[in-house]
Protein backbone atom coordinates (compact mmCIF):
# COMPACT_ATOMS: atom_id res chain seq x y z
CA UNK A 1 0.00 0.00 0.00
CA UNK A 2 1.58 3.40 -1.07
CA UNK A 3 2.28 5.87 1.78
CA UNK A 4 -0.75 8.71 1.97
CA UNK A 5 0.78 11.98 1.10
CA UNK A 6 -0.43 14.46 4.50
CA UNK A 7 2.12 16.87 4.06
CA UNK A 8 0.21 20.71 3.24
CA UNK A 9 3.46 21.68 1.05
CA UNK A 10 5.87 19.99 -1.07
CA UNK A 11 8.87 21.13 -3.71
CA UNK A 12 8.11 20.60 -7.34
CA UNK A 13 11.99 19.04 -8.29
CA UNK A 14 12.14 20.42 -11.75
CA UNK A 15 13.25 23.44 -13.01
CA UNK A 16 10.98 23.97 -16.01
CA UNK A 17 8.51 26.18 -15.28
CA UNK A 18 5.83 24.76 -17.89
CA UNK A 19 6.01 21.56 -15.73
CA UNK A 20 5.94 23.48 -12.13
CA UNK A 21 2.42 25.32 -13.39
CA UNK A 22 1.13 22.08 -14.40
CA UNK A 23 2.07 20.51 -11.49
CA UNK A 24 0.69 23.27 -8.82
CA UNK A 25 -2.51 23.55 -10.69
CA UNK A 26 -3.24 19.75 -10.35
CA UNK A 27 -2.23 19.94 -6.91
CA UNK A 28 -4.29 22.86 -5.49
CA UNK A 29 -7.62 21.34 -5.20
CA UNK A 30 -6.09 19.09 -2.73
CA UNK A 31 -4.92 22.11 -0.54
CA UNK A 32 -1.55 21.42 -1.57
CA UNK A 33 1.42 24.17 -1.57
CA UNK A 34 3.70 23.59 -4.40
CA UNK A 35 7.32 25.52 -4.17
CA UNK A 36 9.35 24.86 -7.08
CA UNK A 37 13.08 23.78 -7.37
CA UNK A 38 14.38 27.12 -8.76
CA UNK A 39 12.49 29.20 -6.27
CA UNK A 40 14.27 27.10 -3.79
CA UNK A 41 17.87 27.32 -5.37
CA UNK A 42 18.29 23.74 -5.73
CA UNK A 43 20.72 21.97 -7.97
CA UNK A 44 19.43 19.94 -10.93
CA UNK A 45 20.67 16.61 -10.30
CA UNK A 46 22.38 14.87 -13.67
CA UNK A 47 20.29 12.10 -14.95
CA UNK A 48 21.93 9.26 -15.04
CA UNK A 49 19.01 6.41 -14.54
CA UNK A 50 18.39 4.52 -17.73
CA UNK A 51 14.74 4.27 -16.97
CA UNK A 52 12.05 7.20 -17.00
CA UNK A 53 11.28 6.18 -13.19
CA UNK A 54 14.93 5.57 -12.23
CA UNK A 55 15.72 9.70 -13.42
CA UNK A 56 12.35 10.67 -12.16
CA UNK A 57 13.56 8.62 -8.81
CA UNK A 58 16.70 10.57 -8.48
CA UNK A 59 15.36 14.24 -9.16
CA UNK A 60 13.12 13.53 -6.25
CA UNK A 61 15.22 12.56 -3.81
CA UNK A 62 17.38 15.62 -4.99
CA UNK A 63 14.81 17.78 -4.27
CA UNK A 64 13.57 15.94 -1.24
CA UNK A 65 17.31 15.82 0.46
CA UNK A 66 18.03 19.70 -0.43
CA UNK A 67 14.87 21.35 0.57
CA UNK A 68 14.35 18.93 3.56
CA UNK A 69 10.08 18.46 2.65
CA UNK A 70 8.37 16.15 0.45
CA UNK A 71 9.58 16.12 -3.54
CA UNK A 72 7.84 15.53 -6.35
CA UNK A 73 9.83 15.33 -9.63
CA UNK A 74 8.70 13.65 -13.12
CA UNK A 75 10.62 12.43 -16.74
CA UNK A 76 9.14 11.27 -19.41
CA UNK A 77 9.51 10.95 -23.20
CA UNK A 78 8.48 9.14 -26.81
CA UNK A 79 9.41 5.44 -27.16
CA UNK A 80 9.09 4.30 -30.97
CA UNK A 81 8.84 0.74 -31.08
CA UNK A 82 10.88 -0.40 -34.24
CA UNK A 83 13.00 1.64 -32.87
CA UNK A 84 13.55 -0.04 -29.88
CA UNK A 85 12.15 2.39 -27.65
CA UNK A 86 14.35 5.25 -28.68
CA UNK A 87 14.55 7.97 -28.29
CA UNK A 88 12.74 7.36 -24.92
CA UNK A 89 14.63 8.97 -22.45
CA UNK A 90 16.95 11.06 -24.19
CA UNK A 91 13.96 12.56 -26.00
CA UNK A 92 15.29 15.81 -25.16
CA UNK A 93 18.44 15.36 -26.21
CA UNK A 94 17.53 14.31 -30.04
CA UNK A 95 16.56 18.51 -30.24
CA UNK A 96 20.14 19.06 -29.77
CA UNK A 97 21.56 21.99 -27.45
CA UNK A 98 18.88 24.59 -29.34
CA UNK A 99 15.86 22.07 -28.20
CA UNK A 100 14.44 22.02 -32.12
CA UNK A 101 12.06 19.71 -32.53
CA UNK A 102 11.66 20.11 -36.45
CA UNK A 103 14.94 18.39 -36.05
CA UNK A 104 14.26 15.54 -33.39
CA UNK A 105 10.94 14.81 -35.23
CA UNK A 106 13.02 14.25 -38.60
CA UNK A 107 15.39 12.45 -37.21
CA UNK A 108 13.06 9.38 -35.70
CA UNK A 109 10.89 10.04 -39.54
CA UNK A 110 14.99 9.14 -40.85
CA UNK A 111 15.79 6.31 -38.71
CA UNK A 112 12.26 4.54 -39.13
CA UNK A 113 12.88 4.92 -43.08
CA UNK A 114 16.72 3.47 -42.78
CA UNK A 115 15.07 0.60 -40.23
CA UNK A 116 12.61 0.28 -43.26
CA UNK A 117 9.90 0.80 -40.76
CA UNK A 118 8.55 3.96 -42.26
CA UNK A 119 5.12 1.97 -43.45
CA UNK A 120 1.97 2.29 -41.41
CA UNK A 121 2.47 -1.28 -39.56
CA UNK A 122 6.05 -0.52 -38.75
CA UNK A 123 4.67 3.49 -36.71
CA UNK A 124 3.44 2.42 -33.15
CA UNK A 125 4.83 4.71 -31.06
CA UNK A 126 3.93 5.64 -26.84
CA UNK A 127 4.65 8.85 -24.56
CA UNK A 128 5.38 7.50 -21.28
CA UNK A 129 5.64 9.92 -18.28
CA UNK A 130 6.72 8.44 -14.69
CA UNK A 131 6.50 10.25 -11.61
CA UNK A 132 7.90 10.21 -8.39
CA UNK A 133 7.79 11.12 -4.60
CA UNK A 134 10.38 11.33 -1.95
CA UNK A 135 10.06 12.61 1.46
CA UNK A 136 13.12 13.56 3.88
CA UNK A 137 13.52 9.94 5.58
CA UNK A 138 13.97 8.62 2.15
CA UNK A 139 10.89 6.95 1.43
CA UNK A 140 9.47 7.24 -1.97
CA UNK A 141 6.68 6.01 -4.68
CA UNK A 142 6.49 6.24 -7.89
CA UNK A 143 3.72 5.73 -10.69
CA UNK A 144 4.34 5.21 -14.72
CA UNK A 145 1.48 6.44 -17.02
CA UNK A 146 1.46 5.88 -21.08
CA UNK A 147 -0.46 6.72 -23.97
CA UNK A 148 -0.22 4.74 -26.83
CA UNK A 149 -0.57 5.41 -30.63
CA UNK A 150 1.00 6.28 -34.23
CA UNK A 151 3.66 8.47 -35.74
CA UNK A 152 2.52 10.58 -38.58
CA UNK A 153 4.65 12.39 -41.17
CA UNK A 154 4.61 15.28 -42.26
CA UNK A 155 4.29 16.79 -38.53
CA UNK A 156 0.58 18.41 -38.28
CA UNK A 157 -0.65 21.26 -35.40
CA UNK A 158 0.36 23.86 -33.82
CA UNK A 159 -0.37 22.78 -29.91
CA UNK A 160 1.47 21.67 -27.79
CA UNK A 161 4.96 20.74 -27.59
CA UNK A 162 8.00 18.54 -28.41
CA UNK A 163 6.86 15.30 -30.87
CA UNK A 164 2.86 16.55 -30.06
CA UNK A 165 2.70 17.26 -33.97
CA UNK A 166 3.81 13.76 -34.88
CA UNK A 167 1.78 11.44 -32.28
CA UNK A 168 -1.74 10.48 -33.08
CA UNK A 169 -3.27 8.80 -30.58
CA UNK A 170 -5.08 5.94 -30.96
CA UNK A 171 -8.91 6.25 -31.42
CA UNK A 172 -8.04 9.64 -32.95
CA UNK A 173 -7.69 11.22 -36.08
CA UNK A 174 -5.96 14.19 -34.91
CA UNK A 175 -2.32 14.90 -33.58
CA UNK A 176 -1.71 16.13 -30.01
CA UNK A 177 -0.63 18.91 -32.15
CA UNK A 178 -4.17 19.41 -33.30
CA UNK A 179 -5.60 18.58 -30.37
CA UNK A 180 -7.33 20.97 -27.85
CA UNK A 181 -4.52 21.37 -25.06
CA UNK A 182 -7.50 20.63 -22.29
CA UNK A 183 -8.38 17.10 -24.25
CA UNK A 184 -4.46 16.38 -24.16
CA UNK A 185 -4.17 17.02 -20.96
CA UNK A 186 -7.00 14.85 -19.99
CA UNK A 187 -5.90 12.13 -22.32
CA UNK A 188 -2.24 11.95 -22.03
CA UNK A 189 0.56 9.94 -20.50
CA UNK A 190 1.01 12.60 -17.68
CA UNK A 191 -2.73 12.25 -17.38
CA UNK A 192 -2.85 8.60 -16.40
CA UNK A 193 0.39 8.75 -13.79
CA UNK A 194 -1.38 11.94 -12.03
CA UNK A 195 -4.49 9.32 -12.31
CA UNK A 196 -2.47 6.43 -10.30
CA UNK A 197 -0.73 9.27 -8.06
CA UNK A 198 -3.82 10.65 -6.92
CA UNK A 199 -5.60 7.48 -6.25
CA UNK A 200 -2.95 6.14 -4.49
CA UNK A 201 -1.73 8.84 -2.01
CA UNK A 202 -4.69 11.31 -2.00
CA UNK A 203 -7.90 10.44 -2.42
CA UNK A 204 -9.95 10.33 0.26
CA UNK A 205 -7.96 12.49 2.07
P1 LIG B 1 11.94 15.70 -19.62
O1 LIG B 1 10.79 14.93 -19.05
O2 LIG B 1 11.98 17.11 -19.17
O3 LIG B 1 13.24 14.96 -19.49
O4 LIG B 1 11.71 15.87 -21.18
C1 LIG B 1 11.18 14.87 -21.95
C2 LIG B 1 11.10 15.21 -23.41
O5 LIG B 1 10.16 14.26 -23.94
C3 LIG B 1 10.53 16.56 -23.75
O6 LIG B 1 11.51 17.50 -24.02
C4 LIG B 1 9.74 16.26 -25.03
O7 LIG B 1 10.59 16.25 -26.09
C5 LIG B 1 9.30 14.84 -24.85
N1 LIG B 1 7.93 14.83 -24.34
C6 LIG B 1 7.53 14.47 -23.08
N2 LIG B 1 6.20 14.61 -22.95
C7 LIG B 1 5.76 15.07 -24.15
C8 LIG B 1 4.46 15.44 -24.62
O8 LIG B 1 3.42 15.41 -23.94
N3 LIG B 1 4.42 15.86 -25.89
C9 LIG B 1 5.50 15.96 -26.68
N4 LIG B 1 6.71 15.65 -26.30
C10 LIG B 1 6.85 15.20 -25.03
Amino acid sequence: MARRLRERRLVVASHNPGKVAEIKDLLAPYGIETLSAAALDLPEPEETADTFTGNALLKARAGATGADMVALADDSGLQVSALGGEPGIRSARWAGPDRDFDLAMARVEKELSEKGAAGAKSRAACFVAALALCWPDGHTESFEGRVYGRLVWPPRGGHGFGYDPMFRPDGYDITFGEMDPAEKHRISHRAVAFGKLLSACLDGK
